[in-house]
Formats: structure tokens, sequence, C-alpha cells
């Protein structure tokens, strides 16, 4: 049992004090527009708006080490030549008091060497498209002491994707200025582009590089540049090859002495008209960007952008605030959860450090779930985002499966056809209603596939989202699958023999047969809040014809995809079943049981507890539930690529947290507290602390895929950060355990406890007004919420009366004793 630090709950921090983790843990920096990954010892990159096409630094992904790249800060004493980094990476060597701080946005590391005490954070300041790293160099000996302080960047020449590849002509095109000191990094900029990014120093330079190979020095690593070795920078200028940025700072510090020293990392852009300074000259124009460097080179500046950013996430997390006697569901929920899913709803699944940063753009299904958790935060981003993902819809109903964020468009490459997809938006309209009220998003006028002329309102849009499954049905009345559901590995209309093609977009079969039963569950689901929609606007008739659908797809559910003990998963392309005892191997997926009792299908005839029962006998393990059993032994290709991956990895019967939420939320719906928070304390990364070494990505951030019982690394995650988990599981804890639930006549108190708790106290910001919740619980009950007290006044039942803008309410929820 391996810690490598612990929270700190009062400054929402995770302090690291050792830096060789299991894997580098990262942090985000920015919040808009201007991005970064930052590890514990300062490797990582930076971008703006979009990972692959603006990327500012260069950073190596599956190298070995594994975290090259960085924001990287050398310390040379002069008296004897001795060299380290105050970030540990990239030196390495002894390092002592070294610590970590991951804060929300920002991120500070240090540690002392030689009475020589260096700490240094990084941060980006709200709406500026740039990053400050203030360094802080304090002398603790009893003499004077001379230092050399080097900072070191290596520039990526935008497009990370040619940038990695097509060195014939990168290695010709790099270009800098250096101008007061500021390093300009302008590749490309005299042609099309009219954007650069900058590099500055608050102090005054002994020297500078920007020529990699002058700082490294040749046949050198980034541990031991010969620049530093030295003392003595090359004021070079590069010319192709690779351009880097480093300053050289001398520091003669006085015993006791600290100094401030502030570099600023920023992206600009100029109007096209308006590059160049002189006109017709090749020199950058700096006119606009350097007022935004001399201000934030001021510690003062910098304070302010600190205290700017604590205020932000103050404010986004005093939303929802619980005290539970559980401190890892607090500080999930409180802080970290919130956090997670903040950074998803940014970056979707672009940047981390399993995702290359040049992969997919926003996943249609991604970002409409992403929404879930973080709606409460920032309902007018919820709103956009909303409305750009219907823009990417087609008029069938079906959508785009990926988008480009700077664009907006559809992605023709991948296309469409996960049959799925279209579902998620009516689950995030409707969150989206519950959460604000604004039912009038549905008259918004959007268009289909971004072609103008196409406009239609949002509800419009939402109506064809359920034809597109009703249109689409299979011989036993099931929703056909495509080419694939939520399960992107379940490709049943692709038989793929060839290595390298893709198991989703490869067409080898016509579907017409392949049908999935959770996407059964799903459009069950979804057609309750449509039709709880329609009814807000006074539709009763369409809302019961919604009501009708959904209830026909139970019906279809419970005749062909009940297996007798649990929900089937699926019928392939020869009309098999798959999921069934009859199955040899992947006879039980936990998907279809957590969504089909979502949509209440099992809730009036025991089939739901029966299901749930299956899933503790077969597929929950100490680390998190399994996607299923037995694991595939061996390839089928009639299933795709679920049973491409090694037995007890990802979709082939991993632990894919995101799944475990909906099993979370179905235990509640039968009234089962302590199996949906033991569930989810299994794969609670604060939970998981104590088994860092075991666990080894970080523990304040859930991971996607946790390795199941069948891999030999049991117990060990991966794919941390960006994953849909982190939505479903603020929604499932404080939605369905804690039973704080937004809804169209106002917030529900409906808890699902566990049995030895007496209750807890949680504070929510809903539609403008204040909520303080008390909730209390007889001990060794599971009762459920019998009537409020609403400022001291009786209301039966849970839904607390919506109270006006700027009211504090105070709300007293007590458990009934009976189960
Ligand atoms: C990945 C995808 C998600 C999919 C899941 C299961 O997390 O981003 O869209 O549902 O895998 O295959
Ligand atoms: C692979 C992964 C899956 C992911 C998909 C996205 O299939 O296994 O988790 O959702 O790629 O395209």
């Amino acid at each position: 049992m391996t810690r490598f630090g612990h929270f700190d709950d009062q400054a929402r921090e995770y302090v690291i004090s050792q830096p060789d983790t299991p894997l580098p843990w990262i942090n985000y920096l920015g919040s808009e527009d201007y991005f970064g990954i930052i590890s514990n010892t300062a490797g990582g990159y930076s971008f703006y708006r979009d990972a692959r096409l603006r990327r500012l630094t260069r950073y190596r992904y599956n190298n070995a080490p594994l975290d090259v790249g960085g924001r990287y800060l050398y310390l040379r004493d002069r008296a004897n030549g001795e060299v380290w980094s105050p970030s540990w990476q990239p030196v390495g060597g002894e390092l002592a008091d070294y610590r970590c701080r991951h804060g929300l946005g920002y991120t500070v590391i240090g540690g002392r060497r030689a009475g020589i005490e260096a700490e240094t954070l990084y941060v980006v300041p709200l709406g500026e498209t740039l990053e400050i790293w203030r360094t802080r160099v304090t002398n603790h000996r009893s003499t004077p002491a001379e230092l050399s302080l080097f900072s070191a960047v290596e520039f990526c020449l935008w497009d990370a994707w040619d940038d990695a590849t097509n060195f014939q002509r990168n290695y010709s095109i790099g270009e800098v200025e250096v101008e007061d000191g500021v390093i300009y990094h302008k590749t490309e900029y005299r042609e099309r582009r009219n954007h650069f990014a900058y590099f500055a120093c608050s102090a005054e330079l002994a020297g500078f590089d920007t020529r990699r190979d002058a700082f490294l020095g040749p046949h050198r690593g980034w541990d031991r540049p010969l620049a530093v070795e030295s003392g003595r920078s090359g004021d070079s200028i590069a010319h192709g090859w690779a351009p880097c940025g480093s300053h050289h700072v001398e520091l003669a510090l006085r015993p006791g002495e600290t100094r401030e020293v502030v570099f600023v990392l920023g992206y600009a852009e100029n109007p096209v008209e308006a590059k160049f300074d002189p006109p017709g000259s090749q020199t950058i124009d700096k006119r606009l960007v350097r007022p935004v460097i001399d201000r934030y080179r001021r510690t003062d500046e910098v304070d302010a952008a600190v205290r700017r950013l604590r205020h932000y996430w103050d404010g986004l997390l005093d939303t929802l605030h619980v005290t539970t006697p559980s401190e890892h569901v607090d500080r999930m929920v409180n802080t970290w959860n919130a956090y997670q899913c903040m950074v998803t709803f940014n970056l979707s699944r672009s940047a981390s450090l399993f995702e290359s940063g040049i992969g997919r753009g926003m996943g249609f299904r991604d970002s409409t779930q992403d929404l879930l958790g973080f709606v409460h935060m920032v309902p007018e981003r919820a709103r956009a985002r909303i409305l750009d993902v219907a823009a990417t819809q087609f008029p069938t109903g079906g959508a785009y499966h990926q988008y480009q964020p700077l664009t907006k468009t559809g992605n023709d490459a991948i296309g469409s056809g996960f049959n799925d997809d279209p579902l998620w938006l009516v689950l995030a309209v409707a969150a989206y209603v519950k959460e604000t009220g604004d039912v009038d998003i549905l008259d918004e006028r959007v268009p289909y596939d971004n072609e103008p002329g196409s406009e239609s309102p949002l509800d419009d849009h939402l109506r064809r989202s359920l034809r597109y499954t009703l249109d689409r049905l299979g011989p036993h009345g099931l929703p056909l699958i495509g080419r694939a559901d939520w399960n992107d590995c379940l490709n049943l209309n692709c038989f793929s023999e060839t290595p390298g093609e893709s198991f989703q977009t490869t067409e080898n079969r016509e579907g017409g047969v392949a049908e999935s039963v959770f996407i059964g569950g799903l459009f069950t689901l979804a057609s309750g809040e449509l039709a709880a929609l329609a009814d807000r606007r006074g539709r009763h008739d369409e809302a019961e014809s919604w009501r009708d659908a959904g209830r026909e797809m139970a019906a279809a559910v419970r005749a062909h995809g009940w297996d007798g003990a649990w929900f089937r998963r699926a019928y392939d392309y020869a009309g098999e079943v798959i999921g069934s005892a009859e199955n040899e191997e992947g006879r039980i997926f936990v998907e279809p049981q957590g969504m089909c009792v979502l949509a209440g299908i099992g809730l009036d005839d025991g089939r739901a507890e029966v299901a749930l029962s299956s899933v503790a006998a077969h597929l929950a393990t100490p680390h998190g539930i399994v996607l299923q059993q037995p694991a595939y032994g061996r390839y089928h290709v009639e299933l795709g690529e679920i049973s491409s991956y090694p037995p007890g990895y990802k979709e082939n019967a991993g632990i894919f947290c995101h799944t475990n939420p909906w099993i979370i939320i179905a235990e509640t719906l039968v009234g089962n507290g302590d199996r949906a928070l033991d569930y989810h304390l299994r794969i609670n990364p604060s939970a998981r602390e104590e088994i860092s070494d075991q666990h080894r990505c970080e523990p304040y951030v859930y991971a996607q895929m946790i390795a199941g019982k069948d891999a030999p690394t049991h117990g060990e995650a991966k794919n941390s950060w960006l994953t849909g988990t982190a939505a479903w599981s603020l929604v499932a804890v404080s939605q369905w355990i804690l039973g704080i639930r937004p809804d169209h006549d106002g917030l529900r108190v409906d808890p699902c406890l566990p049995a030895d708790w007496e209750g807890f106290t949680a504070g929510r910001r809903f539609r403008g007004a204040d909520y303080r919740i008390t909730v209390r619980a007889p001990r060794g009950t599971q009762g459920r919420v019998s009537h409020l007290l609403v400022d001291g006044r009786r209301v039966e039942g849970n839904l607390i009366p919506p109270a006006p803008q700027g009211a504090t309410v105070t709300v007293d929820a007590v458990i009934d004793g009976s189960p």
C-alpha cells in the first residue's frame, strides 16, 4: 500500500510529495481558449483551442521515459557548476522537500537542493491566451549564492500531426525573432498564418537560445543541456530544425533572500492585413501583444490572476456542496469530480496522457453526456454546446459521430450510423431544462448538418432523434445497432479480417438485423424525457404518443431482451443472441442492466432486482464492475473490436468505469443504498488512493478503465481524466445516492442512503435560489424521504417548491424508518 501524496481539502489541492509517481500525474491549465496539460514534474504541453491544429509546444507521447517535453527550468550553482531542476525533471537526481500541488487550473511545483529552494506556480489567467510560470528562488544558506536560472520550451510547428511526421519540410521552416529579450516563435507566419507564440521573462537576461541543438548540444537530451552545464547561453537564432525558447537569468542572492522571476508563454494573433511592422517587412507587428506581455511579467498581476481564478472556481463549486459521512464522497463531489467534469467539457477526449491531441474531435455522445456533469455550473455554456451539437445532426435524425471543435462541423471520415448517438441529445436537453427551467431553448432554430436554410426548432431535432430509432427497428422490434451503440467496440455489421482497418467504419455487411437491447433501454428513457418536455409545452397528445412509443419499446425489451436472470445485450448479424446464458463467452453485459433499469424496465415486475443481483454475482469485483463475463478469449469476427482486446482490458471485460454509475443509479431505484455506495467507493479515486501503486493513475480523477479480473494487472487504471465516468459519477452520487435532483417543477430531495448513514447536509444553488438542505435518516434503515420541512413548513413528498431568485431556503428532509 503506497500513497504518493495527500488531499488538501481546505486548499482544494492534491499534494504530491514524491516525484516518481507510477505514471505522470497531470493537471490542466486554462479554462476557455488556451489550455495545457502539466505533469507533477513539469512535463506537458500547451495549445490554443485545438490540441492538434494550434499546438504551441512539443510533447513526445509514448516516449521512454514517458514524460518528455515540458515547461522546464534549470538552476546552476556558479560556485561548483552543480545543475538541477526545481521540478525534479528533466535533470532528475536529488531533490529534497519535493512537492507538487495540483489545484483548480493551476499547479505549483518545487523543491530544495543545497540550501536553495525554488518553487514555480504555473497558471493560465482567465480570459487570456497565455500561461505564467512564476518562480521564487530563496537562498537558505548562510552565505551568498550565485545562481543561473534557465528556462526551456520546445516549440511545436503548430499542426501537431504534421510536426511529428513531415520532417523533410519541417526541418527547414522554423523561424523566430528575439526582441527586448522576448522570444517570438513565428514559423509559417510569413505566409498563411497570422498567429505566433511568444516566451518572455521578467528579469534582465544574461543570454538566450532559440536553437535546440545550440541549447542542448550535440547528442544530449533535456536532462543535460550544454548551455546549462556550461553556464553560457549561445544567443542562438533558429533557422529551420527545431526552434526552442530558453532564457538565462543570473541571480545573486544574499542569505535569506528570495527573488521572483516570471516567465510568460503565450499565443497571439494579428489581423491578417496588419501582420507586419513596418508594413511590407517580414517582422511581426508586436504592438498588440507588447502590453499583454508587459502586464503579466508583473508579480502583482500574477497574484491578481490567481485571485481571479480562485474566485471563478469558488463560484462554480458553490453550486453544489455536500457534507456526508464519507470524505471520499465529499472531496469528489465538492471539488475533484466537478473539476474533472469541467475539463471533459472543455477538452472532450482530445488531450491527456492517453489522448494525443491529434486524434478525434468532439464525440456527439461524449459531449452530450459530459454536459450532464457540468450543466449546473455553467448553464450558458451548456446551452451553447447543445446548439452546436444539434447542428451536426442530419435531417434523418442521425448524427455525425464526431465534430471538430474549431470548425464545429461534422467529421466526414467517421460519418454517422452509431445508432445510439441521437438519443443522448434528448437526455442532455432534458437535463438542461430541468436545471434551468429554460424550456424556450426548444424553440431555438438549429440547422441540420450545418446547412444554412435547414434551420428548424430544437424540439424538431429531438423528435427526429427518437424517430431515427423508430425508423430503424429490427426483427424483434428492437433498435438496429448500426456501426455500434454506446459500446464502440460492439461492431456487429463489420467483419474485419484486415489489420489496421477501422472496426467502426469499414463497411462490409449490410446492417438490417443486428439489434441492441441497450438502445432499447436508452430509447425508453429518452422517450419519457421528451414526453415530459412536450407536457411542459402543453402538447399532451404528443407527450402521450411518446409515452406509447416508450411502452412499446419496453415491451419489446421485456419480450426479446430478457434472458431469465438479466437483460440480454444484442442480436448479431445472423440473429444470434449476445449476452445470454446461451452464449459461451460474453454471457452477461453490464450496459443493458444499467440502462434498462434506468428507463424503468423491470421495476414493476422484480426483474430489475434480479438483473442487479446477477450483476453482483457475475460482474462485480473489488475494483469495480466489469463490462461483461466471461471475457472473450479469442477474436470473434462477427462481434468486432470488443473481442480484439486481451481479456480484462477495455470493452473486453475491463472495468469500463463509465457504466458503473448506471448500476449505482439502478441500485438506488430499487432502494439499495448500501450497494449503491459500495459500488461507488470501488471506483472512487480518492477511496483508491491507498492503493496508488496498484491503481497507478491519479487518485483525484476517475479513469476510463480499470483492468478487470481476467487481466493479470487487475486493479490497474488507465485513460484517466477524459471519460464519461466523470459526468455520470457526479450524477449518480449527487442526484441519486444523495438524491439532490433537478426536476421540471423544482428541486427534489430523494436520497437513497446506506443504512449506516445518519444523514448529510448540502448546499445547492438552483435557478437563482440557495437551498440549505439537511437530511436526517434513522440509523440502520434505507427508507425514502416522506416529507420536507421547507423553511419550517411541511411539504408532502420530496419536491421543494420553487423559490424566488435570490432566496435562501432551509430544507429539512426526513427519511422514513420503513424501507
Ligand atoms: C469511449 C468513447 C465513448 C464510448 C466508450 C465505450 O469512452 O469515448 O464514446 O461510449 O468508449 O466504447
Ligand atoms: C476504440 C476504443 C473505445 C473507443 C473507440 C473510439 O474502439 O476501444 O474505447 O470508444 O476507440 O473510437
